[in-house]
């Protein structure tokens, strides 16, 4: 018997196999938690990372994930997500897309019409309150998100800065002024700011408009940890929330919650789902 059908015969014969892209800091939390049962009727079908997964998990390729498991789950980066995603749709397979900054290509967007038989499942990854974006979006009403991302300075530094501005924020000290180092648009937020990608699409994909999301990131040299605040204007009303996502103890650029929304989110589509917010 292998590890994945000794697994489901304990899950339940009706248990949703969860096959794995990228076993990384966010896919072995994912991968512990399965095994641990911590996702009623829900068992690992299979792994498949670049670098090597556990023998008895790993799957060379995805036509072969697809045919093991009902769900891919994809933690492996926007790279990755654009190779597999047309293979596990034109299969008829579930992909839940952890990369969702990717979407904000022009060349991946497209995936999200992509006719099927298979579809997408946006995870909400690092962030909350896409689904109050989401009914003011369908309301009609105009929607306006405004993204404010505050951070230590160094966490700032790219690689395109120049020296003057590159020391601006190395050398910056407690005490000293917060500055405003981008405002603009999602798309060239995660261009000259990547590590912002997944926060700044997750807001354009629910708004489903990138022209309705304004983006300022802020170097304060007094911030705790990373802050990100978010303002939805509309007919509705005015929402506004603050997330500080502690770090995933694997990777300090993932925050611990990502793991656990994907977690979360196969828990609400498993043979066990009970009533859930939607
Ligand atoms: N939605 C969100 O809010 C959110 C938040 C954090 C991270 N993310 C995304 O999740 C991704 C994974 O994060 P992580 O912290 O686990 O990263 P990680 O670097 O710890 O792990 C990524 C894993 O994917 C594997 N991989 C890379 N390319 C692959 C490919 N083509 N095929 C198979 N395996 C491949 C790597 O070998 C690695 O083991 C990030 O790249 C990021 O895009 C999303």
């Amino acid at each position: 018997m292998t590890a994945e059908s000794l697994a489901r015969s304990e899950a339940g014969v009706d248990a949703m196999r969860v096959g794995l892209v990228g076993y990384g800091a966010i896919g072995r939390q994912v991968v512990e938690a399965l095994i641990a049962g911590r996702v009623p009727g829900a068992v690992l079908a299979g792994i498949m990372d670049k670098a090597g997964a556990p023998e008895e998990f790993a799957v060379a390729d995805v036509d072969a994930l697809v045919d093991t498991a009902d769900i891919i789950v994809e933690a492996a980066g926007s790279q990755a997500l654009q190779e597999i995603a047309p293979a596990v749709l034109e299969r008829g397979g579930t992909l839940l897309a952890v990369s969702t900054g990717a979407f904000l290509r022009p060349a991946v967007r497209p995936l999200l019409d992509h006719p099927g038989p298979g579809r997408i499942i946006l995870s909400t990854g690092a962030i909350a309150g896409l689904d109050l974006i989401r009914a003011a979006r369908l309301s009609g009403s105009g929607v306006r998100v405004d993204l404010r991302t505050t951070k230590r300075p160094p966490a700032l530094v790219q690689p395109w800065m120049s020296d003057e501005q590159r020391d601006g924020l190395q050398q910056a000290r407690p005490g000293d002024a917060p500055s405003v180092v981008f405002s603009g648009g999602p798309e060239q937020a995660a261009e000259l700011f990547p590590a912002n990608l997944n926060v700044a699409a997750a807001l354009a994909l629910a708004v489903d408009s990138p022209e309705a999301v304004h983006v300022e990131l802020v170097a304060d040299p007094n911030a705790e940890r990373t802050r990100h605040e978010v303002t939805v204007t509309s007919d509705l009303g005015v929402h506004r929330f603050v997330l500080e996502n502690y770090p995933s103890p694997a990777n300090p650029a993932t925050s611990a919650l990502v793991a656990w929304a994907v977690l979360r989110c196969l828990a609400d589509l498993g043979p066990r789902a009970r009533p859930a917010f939607r």
